[in-house]
C-alpha cells in the first residue's frame, strides 16, 4: 500500500481514537449547545448536552459514594446549580425508562446509558497544539483529573519545547503535525495557539483526521460541516458576571 493510501486508511480508522460507534460519531458531530432530535411523531425534542453531562457527573459521584438508587430530587440536590427535579425527569424520560415512580433511578444503569449517549463510555485521545501557559494547564488538568481523556500528541513551534517530554508524550514540531497525527489516533484537537495562527492550525488538524476541535484562541474558526467546534471564551463568560454585577 502506498504511503498516501496508508495514511488515508489510518486517518479513517483512527479518526475518533478507536473504531467509532455509530451513536458516538453522531453525538460528536452534534456538539451544539442544544441537541435537537426529530421523532417520527410530530413533536421534536430538545435535550441539553451540558445538562446530560451534569447528570452523568452527579450519578458517577453517587455511584462512587455507594448509592444504588437515586430519586430525581436527590440527583438535583447532588448537582446543585439550581437544577430542578422536574427538568431532570423530563430530560431523562427522552432517553428511556430508567426508574420506577416513587422509587428512583437505577444509578448504575443510568450512568451507563448517559455515558453511551455522551460518548464517555470509552477513552479519547487528544492532541494539543500550542503548549504555552494555557495548553500546559489544560493538558495537566485532562491528564491528571479526567480519566476518559488522554493527551496523545502535543505540537508547538517553540524550539525550546520541541523534543522535550511531558508525561511520556514527546512535544513535536508543529511542522510534523500532518505527518504524525494520523498515526496517533486523536479524535479531538485542542487549539491553544495565538489567534493569528489558529485557523491555519484548525485546517491542518482537520486534514490530519481530527473530527472535533476545542478552540481557546479568540477567533471564530471556519471548518467543514462534519467537524464539531467549540470555542471557549473566558472573557465572554466573565462578561456574564460583570453584567450581573452592573
Ligand atoms: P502562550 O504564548 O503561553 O502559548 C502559546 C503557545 O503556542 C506557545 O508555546 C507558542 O510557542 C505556541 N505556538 C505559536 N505559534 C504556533 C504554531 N504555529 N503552531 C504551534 N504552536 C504555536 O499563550 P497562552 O496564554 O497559552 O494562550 C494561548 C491561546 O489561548 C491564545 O490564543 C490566547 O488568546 C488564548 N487564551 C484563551 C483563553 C480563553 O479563555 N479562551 C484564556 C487564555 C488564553
Amino acid at each position: 500500500m502506498s504511503q498516501a493510501r496508508r495514511t488515508r486508511a489510518n486517518t479513517r480508522a483512527h479518526r475518533n481514537g478507536k473504531a467509532p460507534r455509530k451513536g458516538a460519531l453522531k453525538a460528536a458531530k452534534t456538539l451544539s449547545r442544544e441537541q435537537v432530535t426529530e421523532r417520527p411523531a410530530e413533536r421534536s425534542l430538545v435535550i441539553s448536552i451540558p445538562r446530560l453531562f451534569l447528570y452523568h457527573r452527579g450519578l458517577e459521584d453517587a455511584l462512587r459514594a455507594g448509592d444504588k438508587v437515586l430519586t430525581s430530587q436527590e440527583l438535583a440536590a447532588r448537582i446543585g446549580r439550581g437544577m430542578s427535579s422536574t427538568q431532570i425527569r423530563k430530560d431523562l424520560s427522552y432517553l428511556g425508562s430508567f426508574g420506577r415512580r416513587g422509587q428512583g433511578y437505577d444509578v448504575a444503569v443510568l450512568v451507563k446509558k448517559l455515558a453511551c449517549v455522551l460518548g464517555l463510555d470509552r477513552d479519547w485521545r487528544i492532541a494539543i497544539v500550542g503548549f504555552g501557559n494555557l495548553g500546559h494547564a489544560l493538558g495537566t488538568f485532562l491528564e491528571l483529573r479526567e480519566e476518559k481523556f488522554h493527551i496523545a500528541a502535543i505540537f508547538d513551534s517553540d524550539p525550546q519545547l520541541v523534543g522535550t517530554t511531558w508525561h511520556g508524550v514527546t512535544i513535536r514540531d508543529e511542522t510534523e503535525l500532518e505527518a504524525l497525527l494520523p498515526e496517533l489516533g486523536c479524535g479531538i484537537g485542542i487549539i491553544a495557539v495565538p489567534a493569528s495562527v489558529a485557523q491555519r492550525i484548525a485546517d491542518r488538524l482537520v486534514r490530519a483526521g481530527v473530527g472535533a476541535l476545542l478552540n481557546f484562541a479568540p477567533v471564530n474558526l471556519s471548518v467543514d460541516a462534519g467537524v464539531a467546534v467549540r470555542t471557549i471564551d473566558l472573557a465572554s463568560e466573565l462578561s456574564l458576571l460583570t453584567h450581573h454585577l452592573s
